[in-house]
């Protein structure tokens, strides 16, 4: 069988983001058959403008919606950012909803946040979570990924040195995992 392929966003611009380090770890972690390409550069794409969405939107947004387009399914990782979810995650998720194609509607997603502060971004999560039932999206319910005081769970070097936040993002690939394969079946 092929292996399936999770398109991993990453929430943060910043070059040494703990939400992308949990991109990596979940990478090390994810179990066999599945296979996780990250993007960690959503920062890329110009800000949603209908004017720009017609036939042909920009290429930068063309080729993020066919990595959307390939992907067999979604792993999130969010900062928060004022109690909501970064403006440039939003905006990728905005470029996507519009495709003619209905990108989003039906796409196994998971998502995850880290944030240095002791709620591990749950608020954001909690927009992302309605952000995404807007769009159609089958989000994954259970296990909350919500790393709290996330500077303390890392190497200098960034990686996950925590076994709890490894057992948790592993329980989540497995959930994915379980939804991917209907979605899959029926495409
Ligand atoms: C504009 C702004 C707003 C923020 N608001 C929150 C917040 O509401 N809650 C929170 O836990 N952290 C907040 N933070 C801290 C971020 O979670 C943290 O800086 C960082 O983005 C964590 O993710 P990263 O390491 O992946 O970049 C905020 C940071 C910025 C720059």
């Amino acid at each position: 069988m092929n292996e399936l392929n999770i398109l991993a966003l990453s929430g943060s611009l910043r070059a040494q983001s703990h939400n992308t380090a949990l991109l990596h770890a979940a990478r090390t972690l994810i179990p066999g058959g599945l296979a996780i390409d990250i993007d960690d550069d959503l920062g890329r794409l110009p800000l949603y403008n209908q004017d720009l969405d017609g036939g042909t939107p920009p290429v930068v947004v063309a080729e993020f919606r066919a990595r959307i387009a390939a992907a067999d399914a979604l792993l999130i990782a969010t900062p928060e950012h004022n109690a909501s979810i970064p403006a440039a995650l939003k905006n990728a998720i905005d470029w996507a909803s519009t495709a003619p194609e209905g990108l989003l509607r039906g796409k196994p997603v998971a998502i995850a946040g880290a944030s240095p502060g002791p709620f591990g971004s749950v608020r954001a999560q909690l927009v992302l979570r309605q952000v995404l039932a807007a769009v159609g999206a089958e989000v994954v319910v259970k296990p909350e990924v919500t790393v709290f005081h996330c500077d303390t769970r890392f190497t200098g070097d960034r990686k996950l040195s925590d076994p709890c936040t490894a057992d948790l993002l592993r329980e989540l690939l497995d959930a994915l995992a379980r939804k991917i394969h209907p979605y899959t079946a029926a495409k």
